[in-house]
């Protein structure tokens, strides 16, 4: 068959494959018409990509919008989380305080409670004065004028009034009593003159540590190193320390001090 060399209609397609010069032709024509469809298209597509440009750049001011929104956001909840926490921490603070302020009102409820039998005995009372602690009435010669005596002494300026020098035979009665000698303390005088005579002895049987009434010392609140004899001591003061249960010595009995006194609330029947 002959070469039509028409190239410009889509009949040409008929002829492929049967002639190489018309498919050459045909293929030069196809070329070209692709080339002008792809012309027409690529205009065609100027508003669609307008359209997707448009599309696009909404969509980036849509995310742009979102993010600010999220950071607004996240900056509104980081302020809230510190507000969180700090209130948390105040929170903290206050539970400790009222835990502190708790342990500090059992303390005196306990005092009172302690106390209670003689609170509710209205009948009994220490003279003016002494004070009462632990259902015990106590005297602490702690003014300057009131001079110190030896052990002996300060027994008899006890008995005088009815009372006797302090058996300070519970954790408690030695809490107590050291609180009260430690919140007097007068810090320049010397250690050694700052004692108060308590009714123990070990005169009769060296060692052997026994109380005014007769009975035998159980427990101790020696301070470290004592008792330890030194100069011949036989008698026991306890001192202002920061361990209250460490606050005993053994000193010599003619050794001038304060003392403690002690007796049982006087009934006013
Ligand atoms: C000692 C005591 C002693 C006291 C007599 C101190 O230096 O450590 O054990 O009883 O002197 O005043
Ligand atoms: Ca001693």
């Amino acid at each position: 068959m002959e070469n039509t060399g028409t190239s410009d209609s889509g009949f040409d397609a008929s002829y492929k494959g049967f002639d190489q010069d018309s498919a050459d032709d045909h293929f030069v024509s196809d070329h070209q018409d692709s080339k002008v469809r792809d012309r027409y298209l690529r205009l065609n597509d100027v508003s669609y990509i307008k359209n997707e440009l448009s599309q696009l750049q909404d969509d980036y001011m849509t995310t742009i919008q979102s993010r600010d929104e999220a950071k607004t956001m996240l900056t509104r909840q980081i302020k809230q989380r510190e507000i969180i926490n700090w209130d948390l921490e105040h929170q903290k603070r206050r539970t400790r305080d009222y835990n502190a302020q708790i342990l500090k009102i059992q303390g005196a409820n306990a005092a009172i409670r302690a106390n209670l039998p003689l609170i509710e005995d209205g009948c009994k009372h220490c003279l003016p004065g002494w004070m009462l602690l632990n259902t015990m009435c106590y005297f602490l010669p702690l003014s300057d004028s009131i001079n110190r005596r030896s052990w002996q002494d300060a027994r008899t300026q006890c008995r005088r009034q009815g009372a006797d020098l302090a058996i300070l035979n519970s954790r408690e009665k030695q809490l107590s009593l050291s609180r009260q000698i430690s919140a007097q303390h007068d810090g320049s005088r010397q250690m050694y003159q700052s004692g108060f005579w308590i009714g123990l002895r070990d005169d009769e049987e060296e060692g052997h540590w026994k109380w005014r009434d007769g009975t035998s010392l159980v427990e101790g609140y020696w301070n470290e190193g004592e008792p330890n004899d030194e100069l011949g001591e036989d008698c026991a003061a306890t001192y202002p320390r920061d361990n209250p249960f460490h606050a005993w010595n053994d000193a010599p009995c003619g050794h001038p001090l304060k003392w403690i006194c002690e007796m049982r609330p006087i009934s006013r029947s």
